[in-house]
């Protein structure tokens, strides 16, 4: 099912969202909200979603980068599912990369990130997964944990002159 997607303004956005306990992960009703998350970031061509991206208040998120048109220089990342994430090491030098959101439509502005993290997590099954990601991938994960911290991307950016909208950054680059 494709669920709606809140958008900037949205109270929802900006609370930080309750751990996910091993039972409530185990609910029918849980799997199928995972597997909503999914679609619904598929259907809006999204690389990553929050679980309050859709109004809920749960430490959940999905990633998936198949050979996306947007990041086309960048391996894809395969679907993961990321319950109660916590980033336990990041790489100190950071890289400036442009970021947009599903929740900000039609925006993008470039943010620097750590260009590795390392990150625990339960998987879907409830199972303890550590990743350490690099590139796009680790951009994607300090991208979703910022929004179930109750942050947005445009907090980030250290300079808002590089905001600019989708079509015209493809079109002429954007400022800086
Ligand atoms: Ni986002």
């Amino acid at each position: 099912m494709i669920l709606k997607v809140s958008r900037l303004g949205h109270p929802v956005l900006r609370r930080p969202t309750e751990p996910v306990s091993p039972e409530e992960l185990a609910t029918p009703a849980f799997q199928r909200f995972l597997d909503d998350m999914a679609d619904t970031m598929r259907e809006y061509d999204g690389v990553g979603l929050a679980a309050n991206q859709v109004h809920v208040g749960k430490l959940a998120a999905v990633i998936e980068s198949e050979a996306h048109p947007k990041y086309p220089d960048e391996p894809p990342v395969p679907l993961t599912f990321l319950v109660n994430p916590v980033i336990v090491e990041r790489s100190p030098e950071t890289v400036d990369g442009w970021e947009g959101c599903l929740s900000v439509p039609d925006l993008r502005g470039k943010v620097p990130r750590s260009r590795w993290v390392r990150v625990r997590a339960l998987d879907r099954r409830g199972k303890a997964l550590e990743l350490r990601a690099e590139g796009l991938f680790a951009r994607i994960i300090q991208h979703e944990c910022d929004h179930l911290a109750g942050g947005v991307y445009l907090d980030r950016m250290p300079d808002l002159k590089t905001l600019s909208f989708t079509l015209e950054q493809a079109r002429f680059g954007g400022a800086g």
